[in-house]
């Protein structure tokens, strides 16, 4: 079995009812839901004997090792983890406790526990860390993308906390042996993502009438890749990636975030016509050290592991809008109680640019 954490967030749910539907081998799902976890993400496995969900955070050493101890997982995959920007920008004491103590934590009940398993366990074992692209920086318009060997250059704290735990894993491996594997990887959308992040956001926004608050000028770019190709990614590291290795994961679909809002407000004008959306956009007042471009080269996992993205931009964008149409309940039950707070936090009246 695996134990995964941070599984009722939107990356690590994909992927728990990704691996059960494809791998079949039963999870053990430790995650402390924070805001941003959901056990309604996990609905569809909730009777599934095959997962099993332990409320608890990765710096709880002792459940760790208990955990650790009791079901001896042949993988441990670290998805947990504090991940809004803006939010690191309002509050980045959450990061440095999750992302950096956290992680810190994990990987030293991981190091003790692998220490004393026997050899055919230990041979097989693997502490697999997803992390994430912002930790290499801001790109200029002509530069090419983040490959492996990109020097690190955080910029927020958010991304500054993910590198940190990235290098604790490097360390974890250089010094103890401890068998890591790292994934880099860029802005994923798709299902069970919290109306935070820009696609649901904008969704969430376009359907309530409300506006849809572009930072800056809309010329920032990241590059966009469906959660299910995420999924897939991670899968065939775990299997075939190389012990000490980093891995860049992209959609090779770099858009700039007008690009982005126009383009759901095109497919939502297909899926719910009635109304122009594209005339709710408002640009508002920058995220402070707004990163203008991320681009990954995913060169190397494409070579040695023979991954690439199914979904296009279009294709995988299209899915995401139809799931939220159909599952306005799960986006009403999310956006209930504390997100008006964070909303009026980060939104503020005078944030019109
Ligand atoms: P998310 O915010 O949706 O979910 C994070 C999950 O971690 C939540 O379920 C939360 O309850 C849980 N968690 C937080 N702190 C915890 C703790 N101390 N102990 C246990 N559980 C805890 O995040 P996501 O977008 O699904 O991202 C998952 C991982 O992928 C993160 O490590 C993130 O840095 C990385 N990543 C995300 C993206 C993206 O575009 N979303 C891209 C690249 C990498
Ligand atoms: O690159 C991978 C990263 O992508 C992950 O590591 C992070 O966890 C994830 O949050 C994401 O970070 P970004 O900051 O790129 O994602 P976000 O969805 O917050 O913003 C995407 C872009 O859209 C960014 O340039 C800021 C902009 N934006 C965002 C929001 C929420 C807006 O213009 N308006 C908004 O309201």
């Amino acid at each position: 079995m695996i134990l995964v954490t941070g599984g009722a967030g939107f990356i690590g749910a994909n992927f728990v009812l990704d691996w059960l539907a494809q791998v079949g081998e039963p999870v053990v799902n430790l995650d402390r839901l924070t805001y941003a976890g959901n056990l309604g993400n996990l609905a569809a496995v909730k009777d599934d004997r095959r997962h099993q969900f332990v409320r608890g955070d990765i710096g709880d050493r002792g459940l760790v090792a208990n955990l650790l101890e009791t079901h001896r997982p042949r993988a441990i995959i670290n998805f947990a983890a504090e991940t809004h920007v803006d939010r690191s920008i309002h509050g980045p004491a959450a990061f440095i406790e999750t992302n950096v103590v956290g992680t810190f934590a994990l990987l030293d009940v991981a190091r003790t526990h692998f220490a004393a398993l026997p050899p055919i366990e230990r041979a097989q074992f693997r502490f697999l860390h997803v992390s994430t692209d912002e930790v290499f920086g801001s790109l200029g318009p002509d530069e090419a993308g983040f490959s492996e060997t990109t020097a690190y250059a955080p910029n927020s704290p958010y991304s500054a906390s993910k590198a940190a735990a990235d290098h604790l894993v490097r360390a974890y491996h250089h010094t103890y042996d401890l068998p890591v594997l790292t994934t880099n990887c860029s802005n994923n959308y798709g299902p069970r993502q919290f109306p935070e992040k820009l696609i649901p956001l904008m969704f969430h926004n376009a359907v309530a009438g409300k506006p849809l608050p572009v930072y800056g000028d809309g010329g920032n770019v990241r590059d966009w890749l469906f959660v299910g190709d995420h999924c897939a990614a991670i899968r065939v590291v775990l299997e075939r990636g190389r012990v000490g290795e980093t891995y860049n994961v992209g959609g090779s679909a770099e858009r700039t975030n007008l690009e982005v809002v126009e383009t759901l407000c095109r497919i939502l004008g297909e899926q719910k016509p009635g109304r122009d959306y594209r005339k709710q956009i408002t640009f508002v007042k920058d995220r402070p050290g707004h990163d203008r471009r991320y681009a990954i080269d995913a060169t190397k996992i494409g070579r040695e592991l023979g991954w690439a993205p199914r979904e296009t931009f279009d294709s995988g964008l299209a899915a995401t809008v139809r799931w939220y149409l159909e599952n306005s309940a799960w986006l009403a039950a999310v956006t209930s109680g504390e997100y008006h707070k964070w909303v009026s936090l980060n939104y503020a009246a005078g944030a019109v640019a």
